[in-house]
Protein backbone atom coordinates (compact mmCIF):
# COMPACT_ATOMS: atom_id res chain seq x y z
CA UNK A 1 0.00 0.00 0.00
CA UNK A 2 1.71 3.25 -0.96
CA UNK A 3 1.20 6.43 1.18
CA UNK A 4 -1.10 8.13 -1.04
CA UNK A 5 -4.44 8.83 0.29
CA UNK A 6 -5.52 9.60 4.18
CA UNK A 7 -4.34 7.14 6.73
CA UNK A 8 -6.94 5.91 9.80
CA UNK A 9 -5.49 6.86 13.12
CA UNK A 10 -9.15 6.37 14.86
CA UNK A 11 -12.70 6.34 14.05
CA UNK A 12 -13.48 9.39 12.81
CA UNK A 13 -9.47 10.54 13.33
CA UNK A 14 -7.65 10.45 10.10
CA UNK A 15 -4.09 11.48 9.44
CA UNK A 16 -4.22 13.80 6.58
CA UNK A 17 -0.54 14.44 6.79
CA UNK A 18 2.30 14.48 4.22
CA UNK A 19 6.26 12.90 3.65
CA UNK A 20 8.70 15.65 2.98
CA UNK A 21 11.90 14.28 1.60
CA UNK A 22 12.68 17.28 -0.83
CA UNK A 23 13.72 19.56 2.10
CA UNK A 24 17.29 19.18 2.56
CA UNK A 25 17.84 21.32 5.72
CA UNK A 26 15.17 21.36 8.45
CA UNK A 27 14.50 25.18 9.57
CA UNK A 28 17.41 25.79 6.71
CA UNK A 29 19.37 24.29 9.51
CA UNK A 30 18.70 20.80 10.11
CA UNK A 31 20.04 18.18 7.74
CA UNK A 32 17.25 15.29 6.91
CA UNK A 33 18.64 12.89 4.80
CA UNK A 34 15.45 10.53 5.89
CA UNK A 35 12.87 12.97 5.55
CA UNK A 36 10.39 14.36 7.84
CA UNK A 37 6.29 13.84 7.86
CA UNK A 38 4.36 17.02 8.59
CA UNK A 39 1.04 15.54 10.44
CA UNK A 40 -2.31 16.83 9.99
CA UNK A 41 -5.56 15.48 11.48
CA UNK A 42 -9.13 15.47 10.10
CA UNK A 43 -11.39 15.20 13.27
CA UNK A 44 -14.63 14.14 12.57
CA UNK A 45 -17.96 14.49 14.33
CA UNK A 46 -21.50 13.50 13.93
CA UNK A 47 -22.07 17.53 13.78
CA UNK A 48 -18.95 18.90 13.03
CA UNK A 49 -15.15 18.62 11.46
CA UNK A 50 -11.85 20.24 12.67
CA UNK A 51 -8.48 20.06 10.82
CA UNK A 52 -5.83 20.22 13.64
CA UNK A 53 -2.89 21.50 12.09
CA UNK A 54 -1.98 21.93 8.38
CA UNK A 55 1.91 21.02 6.66
CA UNK A 56 4.04 22.57 4.66
CA UNK A 57 3.34 25.09 1.66
CA UNK A 58 5.42 22.40 -0.21
CA UNK A 59 2.86 19.62 -0.30
CA UNK A 60 -0.47 21.98 -0.35
CA UNK A 61 -2.00 19.97 -3.03
CA UNK A 62 -1.23 16.59 -1.80
CA UNK A 63 -2.63 17.65 1.67
CA UNK A 64 -5.78 19.92 -0.14
CA UNK A 65 -6.30 16.33 -1.61
CA UNK A 66 -6.13 14.13 0.98
CA UNK A 67 -8.81 16.42 3.19
CA UNK A 68 -11.23 16.34 -0.04
CA UNK A 69 -11.12 12.88 -0.61
CA UNK A 70 -12.49 12.69 2.87
CA UNK A 71 -15.02 15.55 3.10
CA UNK A 72 -16.09 18.50 1.33
CA UNK A 73 -13.54 20.95 2.53
CA UNK A 74 -16.13 23.62 3.07
CA UNK A 75 -17.50 21.43 5.18
CA UNK A 76 -14.89 21.64 8.07
CA UNK A 77 -15.77 24.03 10.67
CA UNK A 78 -12.80 24.42 12.57
CA UNK A 79 -8.86 24.57 11.90
CA UNK A 80 -6.79 24.46 14.87
CA UNK A 81 -3.33 25.75 15.10
CA UNK A 82 -1.22 24.20 18.16
CA UNK A 83 1.47 26.13 16.92
CA UNK A 84 1.97 29.17 14.04
CA UNK A 85 5.43 27.71 12.62
CA UNK A 86 4.91 27.40 8.91
CA UNK A 87 5.52 23.78 8.74
CA UNK A 88 2.24 23.17 10.33
CA UNK A 89 0.45 26.28 9.09
CA UNK A 90 1.63 27.39 5.31
CA UNK A 91 -1.36 25.59 3.72
CA UNK A 92 -3.82 27.84 5.64
CA UNK A 93 -4.91 30.89 3.44
CA UNK A 94 -5.55 28.24 0.75
CA UNK A 95 -7.04 25.93 2.77
CA UNK A 96 -9.73 28.82 3.71
CA UNK A 97 -10.40 29.55 0.47
CA UNK A 98 -12.19 26.29 -0.06
CA UNK A 99 -13.22 26.11 3.65
CA UNK A 100 -14.91 29.79 4.17
CA UNK A 101 -16.72 29.39 6.90
CA UNK A 102 -14.37 27.52 9.62
CA UNK A 103 -13.25 29.29 12.37
CA UNK A 104 -9.14 28.88 13.04
CA UNK A 105 -8.97 28.10 16.34
CA UNK A 106 -5.64 29.50 18.53
CA UNK A 107 -3.42 30.42 21.63
CA UNK A 108 -3.52 34.65 21.80
CA UNK A 109 0.01 34.84 21.13
CA UNK A 110 -0.86 32.33 17.91
CA UNK A 111 -3.12 34.89 16.85
CA UNK A 112 -1.11 37.91 16.50
CA UNK A 113 1.72 35.32 14.98
CA UNK A 114 -0.76 34.06 12.32
CA UNK A 115 -2.08 38.11 11.53
CA UNK A 116 2.06 38.58 10.96
CA UNK A 117 2.39 35.79 9.05
CA UNK A 118 -0.20 35.40 6.67
CA UNK A 119 -2.00 38.81 6.50
CA UNK A 120 -5.37 37.68 5.89
CA UNK A 121 -8.66 38.19 8.14
CA UNK A 122 -10.35 34.87 9.27
CA UNK A 123 -12.68 34.05 11.91
CA UNK A 124 -11.20 32.57 14.94
CA UNK A 125 -11.67 31.68 18.35
CA UNK A 126 -8.95 32.59 20.38
CA UNK A 127 -8.11 29.78 23.35
CA UNK A 128 -7.12 31.46 26.47
CA UNK A 129 -6.72 28.89 29.38
CA UNK A 130 -7.20 24.50 29.96
CA UNK A 131 -11.05 24.88 30.14
CA UNK A 132 -11.74 25.88 26.76
CA UNK A 133 -13.57 22.90 24.96
CA UNK A 134 -15.37 22.38 21.14
CA UNK A 135 -17.71 19.82 21.11
CA UNK A 136 -17.77 17.98 17.84
CA UNK A 137 -20.51 16.01 18.21
CA UNK A 138 -19.49 12.54 20.26
CA UNK A 139 -15.86 14.01 19.84
CA UNK A 140 -14.58 16.91 22.26
CA UNK A 141 -11.57 18.79 21.98
CA UNK A 142 -10.02 20.16 24.78
CA UNK A 143 -7.23 22.70 24.38
CA UNK A 144 -4.06 22.80 27.06
CA UNK A 145 -1.66 25.60 26.92
CA UNK A 146 1.83 24.68 26.39
CA UNK A 147 3.87 27.49 25.86
CA UNK A 148 7.80 26.40 24.60
CA UNK A 149 6.52 23.36 22.84
CA UNK A 150 7.92 24.74 20.82
CA UNK A 151 7.67 28.35 19.99
CA UNK A 152 5.79 30.46 22.98
CA UNK A 153 2.17 30.30 21.02
CA UNK A 154 1.87 26.35 21.60
CA UNK A 155 -0.57 24.58 22.97
CA UNK A 156 -2.32 21.01 22.85
CA UNK A 157 -5.34 19.48 21.68
CA UNK A 158 -7.40 16.60 23.50
CA UNK A 159 -9.47 14.19 22.02
CA UNK A 160 -11.55 13.97 25.31
CA UNK A 161 -13.22 10.43 24.19
CA UNK A 162 -10.32 8.81 22.62
CA UNK A 163 -7.77 9.89 24.93
CA UNK A 164 -5.58 11.13 22.10
CA UNK A 165 -2.97 14.26 22.84
CA UNK A 166 -2.30 16.13 19.55
CA UNK A 167 1.40 17.70 20.62
CA UNK A 168 2.10 19.59 17.59
CA UNK A 169 6.26 19.29 17.95
CA UNK A 170 6.24 17.65 21.12
CA UNK A 171 7.55 14.40 21.08
CA UNK A 172 7.90 14.57 17.40
CA UNK A 173 10.66 12.74 15.19
CA UNK A 174 12.82 13.36 12.15
CA UNK A 175 12.47 10.63 9.10
CA UNK A 176 9.54 9.85 6.67
CA UNK A 177 6.42 7.68 7.76
CA UNK A 178 6.69 4.45 5.89
CA UNK A 179 3.79 3.84 3.23
CA UNK A 180 0.60 2.77 4.56
CA UNK A 181 0.44 3.36 8.41
CA UNK A 182 1.21 6.26 10.85
CA UNK A 183 0.98 4.08 13.93
CA UNK A 184 4.03 3.55 16.00
CA UNK A 185 3.20 -0.44 15.91
CA UNK A 186 3.86 -0.55 11.88
CA UNK A 187 7.02 0.89 12.25
CA UNK A 188 9.73 -1.71 12.19
CA UNK A 189 12.13 -1.34 15.34
CA UNK A 190 10.20 1.78 17.12
CA UNK A 191 13.06 1.79 19.79
CA UNK A 192 15.60 2.03 17.17
CA UNK A 193 13.48 4.66 15.89
CA UNK A 194 12.93 6.74 18.91
CA UNK A 195 16.52 6.99 20.18
CA UNK A 196 18.02 8.07 16.57
CA UNK A 197 15.35 9.88 14.62
CA UNK A 198 13.29 11.26 17.78
CA UNK A 199 16.58 11.76 19.78
CA UNK A 200 17.63 13.61 16.87
CA UNK A 201 14.54 16.12 16.26
CA UNK A 202 14.69 16.64 20.36
CA UNK A 203 18.76 17.80 20.04
CA UNK A 204 17.88 20.14 17.28
CA UNK A 205 14.13 21.69 17.85
CA UNK A 206 13.92 21.12 21.43
CA UNK A 207 17.18 21.26 23.20
CA UNK A 208 16.73 24.78 23.79
CA UNK A 209 13.17 24.43 25.55
CA UNK A 210 13.63 21.12 27.96
CA UNK A 211 12.44 23.00 31.35
CA UNK A 212 9.28 23.84 29.55
CA UNK A 213 9.40 19.58 28.36
CA UNK A 214 9.35 18.79 32.06
CA UNK A 215 6.52 21.71 32.90
CA UNK A 216 4.22 20.52 30.03
CA UNK A 217 4.65 17.00 30.84
CA UNK A 218 3.67 18.17 34.93
CA UNK A 219 0.81 20.22 33.52
CA UNK A 220 -0.62 17.15 31.85
CA UNK A 221 -0.73 14.89 35.38
CA UNK A 222 -1.36 17.80 37.40
CA UNK A 223 -4.84 18.02 35.14
CA UNK A 224 -5.20 14.18 35.45
CA UNK A 225 -5.16 13.66 31.42
CA UNK A 226 -4.30 10.18 30.57
CA UNK A 227 -3.14 9.58 27.21
CA UNK A 228 -3.74 6.80 25.52
CA UNK A 229 -2.68 7.74 22.03
CA UNK A 230 -0.53 10.77 21.43
CA UNK A 231 -0.05 12.28 18.02
CA UNK A 232 2.59 14.31 17.16
CA UNK A 233 2.87 16.79 14.19
CA UNK A 234 6.07 15.04 12.64
CA UNK A 235 6.86 11.00 12.93
CA UNK A 236 4.42 8.30 14.12
CA UNK A 237 1.74 8.65 16.22
CA UNK A 238 2.25 6.88 19.41
CA UNK A 239 -0.36 4.08 20.96
CA UNK A 240 1.53 1.19 22.26
CA UNK A 241 4.65 3.66 22.91
CA UNK A 242 3.09 6.43 24.79
CA UNK A 243 5.04 5.88 28.09
CA UNK A 244 8.04 4.71 26.39
CA UNK A 245 8.41 8.29 23.93
CA UNK A 246 7.35 10.22 26.81
CA UNK A 247 10.01 9.22 29.34
CA UNK A 248 12.56 9.65 26.57
CA UNK A 249 11.81 13.31 26.40
CA UNK A 250 12.15 13.43 30.08
CA UNK A 251 15.51 11.76 29.86
CA UNK A 252 16.94 13.80 27.57
CA UNK A 253 14.89 17.22 29.02
CA UNK A 254 16.27 16.82 32.52
CA UNK A 255 18.93 15.22 31.81
CA UNK A 256 20.00 11.56 32.76
CA UNK A 257 23.73 11.37 32.38
CA UNK A 258 25.59 8.31 31.33
CA UNK A 259 29.40 7.65 31.30
CA UNK A 260 30.34 8.81 28.06
CA UNK A 261 32.92 12.25 26.95
CA UNK A 262 31.52 13.29 22.97
CA UNK A 263 34.60 14.40 21.31
CA UNK A 264 34.03 17.19 18.49
CA UNK A 265 36.88 17.99 16.85
CA UNK A 266 37.59 20.15 13.62
CA UNK A 267 40.95 19.58 11.47
CA UNK A 268 42.12 20.59 8.63
CA UNK A 269 45.49 18.52 7.96
CA UNK A 270 44.94 15.97 10.62
CA UNK A 271 47.01 17.17 12.94
CA UNK A 272 44.52 18.19 15.92
CA UNK A 273 43.01 14.72 14.54
CA UNK A 274 45.87 12.89 15.54
CA UNK A 275 45.10 13.22 19.81
CA UNK A 276 41.76 11.50 19.33
CA UNK A 277 43.22 8.20 19.23
CA UNK A 278 44.80 9.03 22.92
CA UNK A 279 41.95 10.58 23.77
CA UNK A 280 39.82 7.73 23.18
CA UNK A 281 42.08 5.46 25.05
CA UNK A 282 42.44 7.66 27.81
CA UNK A 283 38.32 8.07 28.18
CA UNK A 284 37.90 4.02 28.30
CA UNK A 285 40.53 3.49 31.22
CA UNK A 286 38.35 6.10 33.06
CA UNK A 287 35.19 3.65 32.38
CA UNK A 288 33.56 5.89 30.01
CA UNK A 289 32.47 5.39 25.98
CA UNK A 290 34.00 8.11 23.86
CA UNK A 291 31.98 9.69 20.98
CA UNK A 292 34.16 11.50 18.06
CA UNK A 293 32.74 13.87 15.92
CA UNK A 294 35.03 14.75 12.99
CA UNK A 295 32.93 18.23 12.27
CA UNK A 296 33.96 18.68 8.51
CA UNK A 297 32.41 15.31 8.15
CA UNK A 298 29.31 14.92 10.51
CA UNK A 299 26.60 17.73 11.35
CA UNK A 300 26.35 19.55 14.61
CA UNK A 301 23.06 18.35 15.15
CA UNK A 302 24.81 14.97 15.45
CA UNK A 303 27.02 15.88 18.11
CA UNK A 304 24.19 17.79 19.99
CA UNK A 305 22.18 14.86 20.26
CA UNK A 306 24.77 13.12 21.62
CA UNK A 307 25.66 15.75 23.75
CA UNK A 308 21.93 15.12 25.36
CA UNK A 309 22.94 12.87 28.01
CA UNK A 310 27.04 13.55 28.04
CA UNK A 311 28.86 14.88 31.26
CA UNK A 312 31.51 15.88 29.88
CA UNK A 313 33.12 16.92 25.92
CA UNK A 314 36.52 17.69 24.81
CA UNK A 315 36.85 19.84 21.63
CA UNK A 316 39.34 19.86 19.39
CA UNK A 317 40.45 22.96 17.24
CA UNK A 318 42.91 23.82 14.79
CA UNK A 319 44.03 27.79 14.66
CA UNK A 320 42.43 29.40 11.88
CA UNK A 321 42.97 32.80 10.71
CA UNK A 322 44.39 33.76 14.37
CA UNK A 323 40.78 32.22 15.60
CA UNK A 324 38.72 29.16 16.23
CA UNK A 325 38.09 26.52 13.56
CA UNK A 326 34.90 28.05 11.90
CA UNK A 327 33.07 24.55 12.28
CA UNK A 328 34.09 24.02 15.79
CA UNK A 329 32.77 28.02 16.13
CA UNK A 330 29.38 27.39 14.44
CA UNK A 331 28.43 24.35 16.80
CA UNK A 332 29.82 26.74 19.87
CA UNK A 333 27.34 28.85 18.74
CA UNK A 334 24.46 25.43 18.77
CA UNK A 335 25.71 25.23 22.60
CA UNK A 336 24.80 28.05 23.67
CA UNK A 337 21.88 28.38 22.08
CA UNK A 338 20.49 25.10 22.60
CA UNK A 339 21.97 25.98 26.78
CA UNK A 340 23.83 22.94 26.42
CA UNK A 341 26.86 23.90 28.57
CA UNK A 342 26.31 22.71 31.99
CA UNK A 343 29.30 20.33 31.49
CA UNK A 344 33.05 19.81 31.82
CA UNK A 345 34.93 20.28 29.20
CA UNK A 346 38.90 19.96 27.55
CA UNK A 347 40.28 21.52 24.81
CA UNK A 348 43.09 20.74 22.39
CA UNK A 349 44.30 21.25 19.22
CA UNK A 350 47.24 22.35 16.80
CA UNK A 351 48.64 25.10 15.35
CA UNK A 352 51.48 26.57 12.69
CA UNK A 353 52.62 29.80 14.28
CA UNK A 354 50.38 32.24 16.23
CA UNK A 355 48.15 29.45 18.14
CA UNK A 356 45.43 30.94 19.60
CA UNK A 357 42.55 29.08 19.14
CA UNK A 358 42.88 26.99 22.00
CA UNK A 359 43.00 29.49 24.42
CA UNK A 360 40.05 31.32 22.86
CA UNK A 361 37.63 28.51 23.03
CA UNK A 362 38.75 27.35 26.44
CA UNK A 363 37.61 31.63 27.33
CA UNK A 364 34.56 31.57 25.53
CA UNK A 365 33.25 28.02 26.68
CA UNK A 366 34.00 29.52 30.35
CA UNK A 367 31.92 32.50 29.38
CA UNK A 368 28.95 29.92 28.39
CA UNK A 369 29.15 28.24 32.23
CA UNK A 370 31.25 25.08 30.74
CA UNK A 371 33.78 23.84 33.66
CA UNK A 372 36.74 23.53 31.87
CA UNK A 373 39.14 20.62 33.17
CA UNK A 374 42.83 20.88 33.12
CA UNK A 375 44.87 23.79 30.95
CA UNK A 376 44.01 23.76 26.76
CA UNK A 377 46.36 21.37 25.39
CA UNK A 378 47.80 23.35 22.32
CA UNK A 379 50.56 21.90 19.98
CA UNK A 380 52.53 23.32 17.28
CA UNK A 381 52.41 21.13 14.27
CA UNK A 382 52.39 17.69 14.37
CA UNK A 383 51.61 16.53 18.32
CA UNK A 384 54.69 14.35 19.83
CA UNK A 385 54.71 11.11 21.66
CA UNK A 386 54.80 13.43 24.79
CA UNK A 387 52.36 15.57 23.92
CA UNK A 388 49.74 12.43 22.82
CA UNK A 389 50.71 11.03 26.36
CA UNK A 390 49.12 14.47 27.61
CA UNK A 391 45.89 14.09 25.74
CA UNK A 392 45.96 10.53 27.39
CA UNK A 393 45.96 12.15 30.54
CA UNK A 394 43.41 15.01 30.12
CA UNK A 395 40.84 12.99 28.54
CA UNK A 396 40.97 10.74 31.82
CA UNK A 397 40.94 13.44 34.12
CA UNK A 398 37.86 15.20 32.07
CA UNK A 399 35.92 11.92 32.38
CA UNK A 400 37.02 10.93 35.55
CA UNK A 401 36.55 14.46 36.98
CA UNK A 402 32.78 14.30 34.86
CA UNK A 403 31.66 11.13 35.99
CA UNK A 404 32.12 11.77 39.82
CA UNK A 405 30.32 15.15 39.65
CA UNK A 406 27.53 13.34 38.23
CA UNK A 407 28.02 10.51 40.90
CA UNK A 408 27.97 7.89 37.68
CA UNK A 409 30.84 5.29 39.30
C1 LIG B 1 43.52 29.06 6.09
C2 LIG B 1 44.42 28.74 7.23
C3 LIG B 1 44.63 29.68 8.20
C4 LIG B 1 45.48 29.41 9.27
N1 LIG B 1 45.65 30.35 10.23
C5 LIG B 1 46.51 30.12 11.25
C6 LIG B 1 46.73 31.11 12.24
O1 LIG B 1 46.19 32.21 12.20
N2 LIG B 1 47.58 30.81 13.26
C7 LIG B 1 48.22 29.60 13.37
O2 LIG B 1 48.92 29.35 14.34
N3 LIG B 1 48.03 28.65 12.43
C8 LIG B 1 47.20 28.88 11.37
N4 LIG B 1 47.01 27.93 10.41
C9 LIG B 1 47.78 26.69 10.46
C10 LIG B 1 47.04 25.53 11.12
O3 LIG B 1 46.53 25.90 12.37
C11 LIG B 1 48.01 24.38 11.26
O4 LIG B 1 48.37 23.92 9.98
C12 LIG B 1 47.47 23.21 12.08
O5 LIG B 1 48.46 22.24 12.24
C13 LIG B 1 46.27 22.59 11.39
O6 LIG B 1 45.79 21.53 12.13
P1 LIG B 1 44.74 20.51 11.46
O7 LIG B 1 45.47 19.71 10.45
O8 LIG B 1 44.22 19.71 12.59
O9 LIG B 1 43.69 21.37 10.84
C14 LIG B 1 46.14 28.18 9.33
C15 LIG B 1 45.90 27.22 8.35
C16 LIG B 1 45.06 27.48 7.32
C17 LIG B 1 44.80 26.43 6.27
FE1 LIG C 1 7.90 24.21 15.57
FE1 LIG D 1 7.15 21.42 13.44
Amino acid sequence: MINDGPLRVSSGVHWVGVNDTETKLFEGLWEIPEGVSYNSYLVIGSEKSALIDSVSKLKEREHLDKIGSLINPSKIDYIILNHMEPDHTSTVPKILEFSSNAKVVLSPIALNIFKNFYRLESETVVVKGDDVKIDLGGKTLRFIQSPWLHWPDTMCTYLVEEKMLFSCDAFGSFKRLPNGSVMDSDIENIDQYMDGASRKYFAGVFSGQREWVLKAVKKIEDLDIEIRVLAPSHGPVYSVNVKEIIIRWLSWSRPNYVKKVVVPFGSMYGMTAKFVEPIIEGIEEAGGKAITFNLSEKPPIDVLAEMLDAPALLIGTPTYEREIFPKVKQLLNLLELKKLSDRSVGVFGSFGWSGEAPRKLAEQLAVLGFRLVGNPLAVIGRPTQEDLKKAKELAKTIAETAFLERGLQ
